[in-house]
This record gives structure tokens, sequence and C-alpha cells, in this order.
């Protein structure tokens, strides 16, 4: 479809917060109020996530001026898992730009699980989009570097730029999933049969597996999530990490595939763009105002956290986040009062 309007510029998405108490006091209110829900079962096809402590609960809003709310177990780290796959989709179209970002891997929902094999197949081995595996891993595989290790320095080194702080690997996690990770070996190797994949499809699993494996706090997912609310540059360093066109194409593509297959209801009952993963983190982004980062291990079935969407749907609603949220114009209601 050629949607092509030509040189038209982009109005920006506008609105601010509320006030620096309210936000804090709402924050609170969004742990207070989530806190006893025991809903949702805690991942376990990675052996070691098995093992979480399933009360762990973090609330944290980063805003783009900077400052930062936080509530509950802020300063747990966990891996950040799948969360990891909107930020290398970042780096990659800050390197690649937004046509090649768009045909090589894709922008479009499968409507299946994260991990399917038969989303591949069904479409002639396209990764469809770099939120599930498949596009993830064929993703991992542009970034740039000329081995490996190159590759994982400039993952490390891009994603602690977009949470403001050096982050590292859990060795356990890496070592648990690089021991079982079976089907994601198979989904690069399928990709690779498609010729969708130039470099060694386990080397490229093995980096994506390592990035799956950074440890974060929510907080630090807010501040990511911030980074690409507020055009590119983390509003806590000040440091441009990606362009501005950069963060408005993932936001998108987040939109529209964050949640997998239950992205249309995370849309409708949330309103922005978000993404999840397994170990139970979950970012969000609001652009122009905040980043959200919750963290709770109890997963629904798609593998997103039951009281991080819980908790950041009710931040949603009362800070008056979603995006698709309007009140009626001054003029037109006054024309429709005065009808
Ligand atoms: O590749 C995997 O299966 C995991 N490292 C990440 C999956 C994940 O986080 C799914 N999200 N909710």
């Amino acid at each position: 479809m050629d949607v092509d309007v030509g040189d038209v510029a982009q109005a920006a998405y506008t609105g601010h917060l509320p006030e620096w108490s309210e936000v804090e006091s709402l924050v609170e209110a969004a742990h207070r109020r989530f806190k006893s829900d025991a809903d949702g079962t805690v991942a376990d096809y990675i052996p070691v996530l098995a093992q979480a402590d399933p009360e762990l609960f973090a609330v944290c809003v980063a805003e783009v001026d900077g400052g930062v709310h936080t509530a509950g177990d802020i300063q747990v780290e966990f891996s950040i898992q799948s969360i990891s796959k909107a930020f290398v989709c970042a780096l990659v179209c800050q390197e690649y730009g937004h046509e090649v970002v768009r045909d090589r891997i894709g922008v479009n929902n499968t409507g299946l699980a994260f991990n399917s094999v038969i989303a591949i197949e069904l479409n002639d081995g396209h990764p469809m989009n770099p939120m599930v595996n498949a596009g993830a891993i064929a993703t991992t595989a542009l970034m740039p570097g000329a081995t490996p290790d190159e590759q994982w320095d400039n993952i490390v080194s891009g994603l602690s730029a977009f949470a403001g702080r050096p982050l590292t690997v859990d060795d356990t996690v890496y070592r648990s999933e690089a021991d079982t990770n079976q089907r994601n070996r198979a989904i690069a190797r399928l990709l690779e049969s498609y010729g969708r994949i130039e470099l060694d499809p386990l080397a490229v699993v093995d980096v994506y597996t390592r990035q799956c494996a950074l440890r974060v706090t929510a907080r630090d997912l807010a501040v990511m999530g911030a980074t690409l609310a507020d055009g590119g540059v983390n509003p806590v360093t000040g440091q441009r990490v990606v362009s501005a066109g950069v963060c408005r194409d993932t936001l998108a593509i987040l939109a529209a595939n964050g949640a997998y297959e239950r992205s249309g209801e995370w849309l409708f009952e949330i309103g922005l763009p978000g993404k999840s993963g397994v170990a139970g983190g979950l970012v969000t982004v609001a652009p122009g105002k905040a980043g959200i980062g919750t963290f709770s291990p109890p997963l629904d079935a798609a593998g997103n956290s039951v009281r991080g969407q819980r908790a950041t749907a009710y931040l949603s609603r009362v800070l008056g986040l979603n995006i698709f949220a309007s009140h009626a114009h001054t003029l037109a209601a006054q024309r429709k009062d005065r009808a």
C-alpha cells in the first residue's frame, strides 16, 4: 500500500503530566491498588525464571523532564528478556533507517505466540516484526559490528545509554536459557534456510540470549521508556541515544506488536505503546510525557506481566495518558452547546 503523502510536516503529540505531587501519589496508589493481586503464572520454560518471587512488585514513572517516581521493590534487578527487543530495534532503526526495518524485518503482527515457528512458515520465511523471537533474532543479526563480540558490545553500550547506567548480564539466566533454547536455535536455522540471516545463526542466537539476560530494575525500564518518550534523549543523563524519527518508528512497532497476539487488547485497555518480558518486566511509553516501568513476575497466557498491565492501565487512566482519548475542541463544543 502506498501511503506516501510527500513532504508534509508531522505535528507533535502534545499535553503534559499532572503536577509532581499528584503523579507521586498516583504511582503509590497504583502500587497499593494491585499489591495483593496474585493472578498469573511465573514463567518456567527458562528454568531459572521459575525461582522468581511472585510477590515482588515495583512501579516507576520517569518524566521527560528527568524526575522519577517510584513505589515498591524498585531496587530488585531482573532479566530484561523481550523488552531488550524494543531497544535493539531502535538501535538497528538508527543504523539502517525506516525502510530497511520495514522491509527486512517487518512491522505487522503475527497474531501468534512470541516464539511461533508456524508464523515464519506462513509468511514465506519473513520474520514479521522485531518483537517476536524470529524478528528479534533477525534484528540482532543487523546490529553494527564485524564480529558477534563487537555486536554484543554495541548492544550493551546502546541499552546502557537508554538506561543511563552500565547494564550487566545475569550469567545464571544466560546459562539457563542458553542450555535450553533449542527452539530459538531452530527459529534462527529456519530463517537461515529462507536466506533471512546472513551471519552464523547460532552465534546470533547467542548474542540475542545475552541481550535478554541483561539485568534491569523497574526504574531502568522507566528511564529507557522515557528516552523513547523524549525524542531519543535520555532525560536523566541528557545524552542523545537515538533520533526522534527512530523513537516514532520504534513506538509504532511497539503499539502493533509489543504484547504479541494480545497487542490489540493491550492498546484497547492502555492506549500506549509498550513491551513485556517473561521475567515480569514491562515498559510503556507516553510520547512527550513519560516512561512507565513495572516489575511483577506472574504472567498471562501470552507472556505479559498481569499486575504490570493492570498497574499500567490504571496509570494510563489517572494520568490521562491514553493517546486515543480526546475531549471536544472548545469551539466545536461551544457550537454544539449553542445548537
Ligand atoms: O527468547 C526468549 O524466549 C526469551 N529470552 C524472551 C521471551 C520473552 O521475554 C517473551 N515476552 N514476554
